[in-house]
């Protein structure tokens, strides 16, 4: 104490003020003291002798003393001088805080007497602290719709100064949107806060940094600073929007599925969900959304469906973009399709005829029209008719076309024709069409029926059974349907001998010809007439055959023996002159057969005699020959039995009974009278006839023999120069044959022509070769010359063996 007395004798001074007013005046006011802060150390704080009125002999004698709480003051008394010293600076905000008037307490303590001084030391203030900012960073977060005039509270500053020395004022740094108010707390403690002048736009500027200033009232001021960052919220203030408010797409029909048509992107300015867009349609047709999807998210429009240009040439989509907020932007995408050409030519029948008359010059059979549901080229057709066919295609307006025929068909050479339509249009690739008619032509009744032959033969062999199918004829017609529906019929016969209706009957549908009764080859050999086949066309064509029926002859006449009369009661026939070479010419037995050919060959036999080995008979002409000399032995009479047999198959015969009488001399009147028969009425004729036959005979065998001779000589002369003189082969007739032919009336209805085979001495042939008569052709009994079959039947000359 003394040291620090001595050495700050102001202090000591203090002190001892303190105390001797302590002593003096206890229980007085305290003595008043007052330094300002921060003062240096060393600086004077007061006298206690001039400001406490102490003695300066009392301090030093007394012992006066400084005594703080704590001793907490650094003060120093010199007590020499009385003055109060500092030791060391006081700083007012350590010491009091923020309480004023800061004001310490310390006592002058004096001994002898003890006196205690009260002093009372104001620290004062000075402005030694600047305002701070608790935080130097504020961040406000300010939607951007905040209304103008929003009041937004700032943190305040605190300054440990007190008093003036205190926070002030606020300032904040240059900005357009914002300005600064006071406020005062209840406690008289400003703050600050923030006023909007101006709306906030996030997205044009999301965040703003101010700078708060914080002055005190000190001098000069002292200040705080404190960044104040605004961040301004994002509103969903705006709408979404899209590039263009109008899209033009072009795709080919024949896209594939899933093809990306286009990506019609929005954007928002908002920020976060606010600008998390979806896309979608809008009032999307039904169509649409079957053709396209968009992507929610991404807004691609891809295809999902078929497109078909000539179903939809175009579409137009709305599409809108939505962010989270509900706001939207809209645009319209204009998809244009392309016409591929995936369409063929279609063809429309309007009209068809068929069948087509034949025989018609130019007619039409069809209309049409083609269409292609392409545009553009590919819908360009071309329309033809494949091969060559007499059809020819006119069109009168585009895409119309009729078919025609080139001029008059004929069914018959084509009934039929497959007309093949091409249409072709001109897209690539290249579509076809075809379409495929047949076209039937008419038929017309152009053709008449035609015979297979011109002339048919028929054979019929005689004695048929009535109705007897006797052949077919047949005809053809080229027409068709009942225009070739053929219908036979006999045409009526010129010839008015012949019956014909009552021999030949038709079959009208297929040509049949029966004979309606049994034909007899002896009273009808042959007969020709005509038939008629008629189709049921309109009118009605018809053509006619000739129909020539041959009848056969068949062995049905057994030979009838003309001589020697058998139903005679004349008891010999034949007288013989037993003077009779042999060889001698008895008589020859005449027959005839009503058959002819084979079945007219006729052959003699003899098969009994009275006395075999007198007689014989030559087989071929039927000639009765003795074989030997007669002599007296010999019986008067004799009985010959002959066989007169055809050649007929079977053969048929007859027998012939002569009675031969020998007689000495022919003068001998011994030739029976034939008697009278029963009925003399009609045995007269018969007589008459029968005599003048066998005198007729008698006489053609003596004329025959004059003939033979005659014959011979001028055959033999004949043949030296050419051997045609009688047309007769040689070689081929069956010795033993002869043949008669004839209806029994012998010399009326043929004339014998007598050749003699030259050269053959006794092998001496007779043949018989008719000459026909002069009789009018159409008889068919008689007119035989044509049919090579009656050729055989009078065949002497033939072939037959
Ligand atoms: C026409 O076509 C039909 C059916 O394909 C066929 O039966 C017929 O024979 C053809 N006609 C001609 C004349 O080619
Ligand atoms: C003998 O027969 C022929 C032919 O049949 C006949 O004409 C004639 O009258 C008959 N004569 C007698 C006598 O019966």
């Amino acid at each position: 104490m003394e040291n620090r007395g001595g050495k700050y004798p102001q202090t000591r001074q203090v002190l001892l003020l303190f105390v001797l007013l302590g002593m003096s005046q206890t229980h007085a006011e305290p003595g008043r003291l007052s330094v300002v802060e921060e003062t240096l150390s060393g600086a004077l704080v007061g006298n206690l002798v001039k400001d406490l009125g102490l003695e300066v002999v009392e301090l030093s004698s007394r012992g006066a003393q400084v005594v703080s709480k704590d001793n907490k003051l650094p003060l120093l008394l010199n007590i020499n001088t009385g003055d109060l010293l500092l030791s060391e600076p006081l700083d007012r905000e350590e010491l009091c805080g923020s309480t004023e008037p800061c004001l310490m307490h310390f006592q002058v303590l004096m001994k002898n007497p003890l006196q205690i001084l009260q002093v009372e030391l104001q620290v004062r203030d000075i402005n030694d602290n600047s305002p701070i900012f608790l935080e130097k960073e504020m961040v406000l977060e300010i939607p951007e719709n905040s209304p103008v005039g929003s009041v937004f509270l700032l943190e305040s500053a605190t300054d440990l100064d007190v008093g003036p020395n205190a926070v002030k004022n606020y300032i904040i740094s240059q900005s357009s949107h914002f300005h600064i108010t006071m406020r005062v707390n209840p406690d008289g403690r400003k703050y600050p806060e923030l006023v909007l002048d101006k709306a906030l736009d996030y997205e044009e500027q999301p965040q703003l940094s101010l700078i708060l200033t914080a002055l005190d009232g000190g001098t000069p001021p002292r200040s705080g600073t404190a960044l104040v960052r605004v961040e301004v919220i994002d509103i969903n203030d705006n709408s979404p929007e899209f590039e263009h408010m109008f899209y033009e797409v072009k795709i080919p029909e024949n896209s594939i599925l899933g093809s990306l048509v286009i990506t019609a992107s929005a954007w928002d300015l908002d920020s976060g969900i606010n600008g998390e867009l979806s896309y979608a349609f809008s009032h999307a047709s039904e169509d649409i959304q079957k053709t396209f999807a968009i992507n929610k998210n991404s807004g691609e429009i891809r295809l999902i469906g078929y497109l078909d240009f000539e179903t939809t040439e175009s579409y137009s989509i709305i599409i809108k973009a939505t962010d989270r907020g509900g706001l939207f932007g809209k645009s319209t995408v204009r998809i244009q399709v392309m016409d591929v050409n995936d369409n063929s030519p279609e063809i429309a029948v309007s009209s068809f005829i068929s069948p087509i008359p034949e025989n018609t010059p130019e007619t039409l059979v069809m209309i049409f029209s083609t269409q292609d549901k392409d545009s553009g080229e590919n819908s360009r057709m071309i329309c033809s008719i494949l091969e060559d066919l007499p059809f020819v295609l006119k069109s009168s307006i585009e895409n119309y076309y009729h078919l025609e025929t080139e001029g008059a068909l004929d069914r018959e050479s084509r009934a039929e024709y497959n007309i093949t339509i091409t249409v072709t249009d001109m897209g690539t690739p290249r579509l076809t069409t075809q379409h495929t008619i047949t076209v039937q032509v008419a038929d017309v009744n152009d053709n008449a029926p035609a015979f297979t032959q011109t002339s048919y033969t028929l054979f019929v062999q005689e004695n048929n059974s009535p109705a007897l199918h006797i052949g077919t004829i047949s005809a053809t017609d080229s027409d068709s349907g009942s225009n070739a529906h053929i219908t036979y019929s006999l045409l009526p016969t010129h010839d008015l001998q012949l019956a014909l209706d009552s021999l030949i009957s038709i079959n009208a549908e297929n040509g049949q010809l029966f004979a309606l009764r049994a034909l007899d080859y002896e009273a009808l050999q042959a007969f020709e007439f005509h038939v008629g086949a008629t189709d049921q066309g309109s009118p009605a064509l018809s053509s006619q055959a000739l129909v020539r029926v041959l009848v056969l002859d068949a062995n049905d006449n057994a030979p009838f023996v003309l001589y020697p009369l058998q139903n005679t009661s004349a008891p010999y026939t034949e007288l013989l002159p037993r003077a009779a070479e042999p060889g001698y010419l008895v008589t020859k037995v005449v027959a005839v057969d009503r058959d002819s050919g084979q079945n007219a060959w006729l052959s003699f036999q003899l098969l009994k005699a009275t006395e075999p080995g007198l007689f014989s008979v030559w087989a071929h002409n039927g000639e009765v020959r003795t074989s030997r000399l007669l002599s007296e032995r010999d019986a008067p009479k004799h009985k010959l039995l002959l066989l007169v047999k055809d050649n007929g198959d079977p053969p048929r015969s007859a027998s012939v009974t002569l009675h031969v009488l020998l007689v000495d001399g022919f003068s001998q009147p011994y030739l029976p009278l034939p008697e009278v028969a029963r009925d003399p009425a009609q045995d007269d004729d018969a007589l008459t006839l029968y005599l003048v036959i066998a005198l007729a005979s008698v006489s053609s065998i003596f004329l025959l023999s004059v003939l033979l001779f005659v014959g011979v000589r001028l055959c033999r002369r004949a043949r030296a120069a050419s051997l045609g003189g009688c047309s007769v082969p040689e070689g081929h007739f069956p010795g033993h044959l002869v043949d008669v032919s004839g209806a029994g009336t012998l010399s009326q209805s043929y004339q014998y022509e007598v050749c003699l085979m030259g050269g053959t001495g006794t092998n001496e042939f007779k043949f018989l070769k008719p000459i026909p008569p002069n009789l009018p052709p159409q008889f068919p009994g008689k007119e035989l010359e044509e049919s090579p079959t009656l050729h055989n039947s009078f065949g002497l000359f033939s072939d037959h063996n």
